[in-house]
């Protein structure tokens, strides 16, 4: 299979069809896997021949081209031990402020061990050649490496869109006056106080970057690339950001030119429903609420009395509720709820008898939500979720409800709301148009701009010149010094010849007063 694939490589080389492409994409999450391996998916569909490091395992990969898989054995347990000690319902209360050092603790050990990972390093000592590495960018800035180790075009794939982390290697302008940072809470609206906070948390976000982030991973960076491009040269040397959003997702924010949106690139042709959820839903004229928390938020893990407070509500309701719930029994379960411990949450929102989705907001299932136009009950927890939540609120399709303000009163007040009032659904089919009206699907978009980076050799002309200034050129600040010392001078100036003026007027004055 291997020296078929090889050769069919050889022969429509040179057209670049069939690129040799390392995907690397080391997060222990399932979300953020799904993004990376969807990608690598569509690649392999279009006949390149990808490899993809990550810590899960493709159960069915595509048949055309060649997906090689390496996998990261061991990230999943580990994670699932870090998950039950963070306690993720209880994220909501940490300050913004807290979050970034947290991450960079987490990610930082993600990133040391899959270069140190016995797999990653086969590959490493090896001497294949790629045509593109892609890296999921997720503060695991020592892993650029893999594109100046095997010297090949850098590609990153932001799952966020654009944000604090990825905007400034590539030199993307994000005033703080309208784009909120992705950790904040805020819309695209803010008042005083928002911006003060935004601002100042830009700058400390840069602060901590470069104070503890960059250095961190530098280290990492020379120990395990020694041999390769210094490491702040690898790291402004991005040949193109794939972006995981869209305007019907996300607010319009400025783009340099090697920045692209993929926004719902992961999600495939609805397949068929297994049986019993099918009979299920159709059977569901009354309207159906589905409800998921994802996959890294546990339903099963709400305290008891939030829990009550959804079934007492759910019990008193026509509708039916299907639940994603990951243990066997939910204790006093009402007739009209049905469980799933993993639930087909695409095809589940595709069918027509879905009329609510009840969710953490999490941007993946945003996305679905708003590809199938299903309005939203969202309660945000952590991360992107609370900016997804006003997003929701803002554009209309949805309602969001704080963790702690959870109680049977609340949700059936928002529940009453969502259900009875059309405006949420119109607008949520209104996104959904907005999603679907582009030139391209966004799969095809990413293909289309993976080979053009390719075919152009890193397509170095898509770079703006604002990657290779210093930051105070950047910021202008050297102009802003020099514009300062001339207006000072200029008055420093201006004062001492009124001075002696004044001086001249008034000693003529004397002697005029003096002569008289
Ligand atoms: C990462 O963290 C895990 C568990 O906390 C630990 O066992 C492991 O040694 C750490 N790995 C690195 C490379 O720091
Ligand atoms: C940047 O990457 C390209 C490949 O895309 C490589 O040819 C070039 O040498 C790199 N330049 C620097 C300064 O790192």
């Amino acid at each position: 299979m291997k020296i078929f694939v090889a050769l069919v490589c050889l022969v429509v080389f040179h057209s670049s069809k069939c690129a040799k492409i390392l995907g690397v994409f080391p997060m222990p999450s399932p979300s953020h896997y799904i993004l990376g391996s969807s990608l690598m998916k569509g690649l392999a569909e279009q006949g390149h021949d990808v490899t993809v490091i990550a810590p899960f395992v493709e159960k069915n990969p595509p048949k055309k081209g060649s997906y090689r898989q390496i996998e990261l054995t061991g990230f999943v347990e580990t994670h699932e031990q870090r998950r039950k000690e963070m306690k993720f319902f209880e994220m909501e209360d940490i300050n913004s402020f807290l979050v970034l050092p947290i991450f960079f603790y987490v990610i930082g050990n993600v990133t040391e061990a899959t270069l140190s990972h016995p797999n990653v390093q086969e590959l490493l000592q090896s001497d294949e050649k790629f045509d593109a590495v892609i890296i999921q960018e997720f503060m695991n800035e020592a892993h650029k490496g893999f594109a100046t180790h095997f010297n090949a075009p850098m590609i990153l794939l932001s799952p966020i869109g654009a944000c604090a982390w990825v905007n400034p290697l590539v030199a993307n302008p994000a005033p703080t006056s309208y784009v909120p940072d992705a950790m904040l809470s805020y819309s695209s609206q803010m008042t005083f106080t928002e911006r003060l906070t935004n601002t100042v948390f830009h700058f400390y976000t840069h602060l901590l970057y470069h104070l503890f982030n960059f250095p961190k991973h530098a280290r990492l960076y020379n120990e395990y690339f020694p041999n390769s491009l210094p490491f702040y040269d690898a790291l402004y040397n991005v040949s193109l950001v794939l972006l995981n959003s869209h305007p019907s997702l996300n607010q319009p924010v400025p783009y340099v030119p090697n920045m692209v949106d993929i926004g719902g690139f992961h999600i495939n042709p609805t397949k068929e429903l297994p049986h019993d959820l099918q009979q299920f839903l159709d059977d569901s004229k009354e309207g159906v609420i589905y409800f998921s928390m994802g996959s890294n938020l546990k339903s099963a893990e709400f305290p008891s009395e939030k829990r009550d407070a959804f079934l007492n509500v759910f019990s008193k309701m026509k509708m039916k509720i299907l639940w994603k719930w990951e243990e066997d029994v939910l204790p006093g379960q009402p007739k009209n709820v049905k469980l799933g411990k993993w639930l087909p949450q695409q095809e589940i929102l595709a069918h027509p008898n879905v009329k609510l989705f009840i969710t953490h907001g999490g941007l993946l299932s945003t996305t679905e939500t708003i590809y199938h136009g299903v309005p939203v009950l969202a309660i945000p927890i952590a991360g992107d979720q609370k900016l997804n939540a006003h997003r929701i609120v803002n554009e209309g399709f949805g309602l969001s409800l704080g963790y702690k303000e959870i109680s049977e009163q609340t949700l059936t007040e928002k529940l009453d709301e969502l259900l009875n009032n059309p405006k949420y659904t119109k607008n949520a089919k209104k996104r959904s148009e907005l999603f679907h009206d582009r030139l391209v699907g966004p799969m095809e978009t990413a293909v289309y701009w993976v080979e053009y980076v390719i075919r152009h050799r890193g397509a170095p002309h898509l770079k703006v010149a604002g990657v290779d200034l210093p930051w105070y050129k950047y910021m202008l600040l050297d102009v802003g010094v020099f514009i300062l010392i001339v207006l000072l001078l200029s008055l420093y100036i201006f004062c001492k010849i009124s001075k002696k003026i004044f001086s001249l007027c008034s000693k003529s004055k004397i002697q005029k007063v003096k002569r008289s």
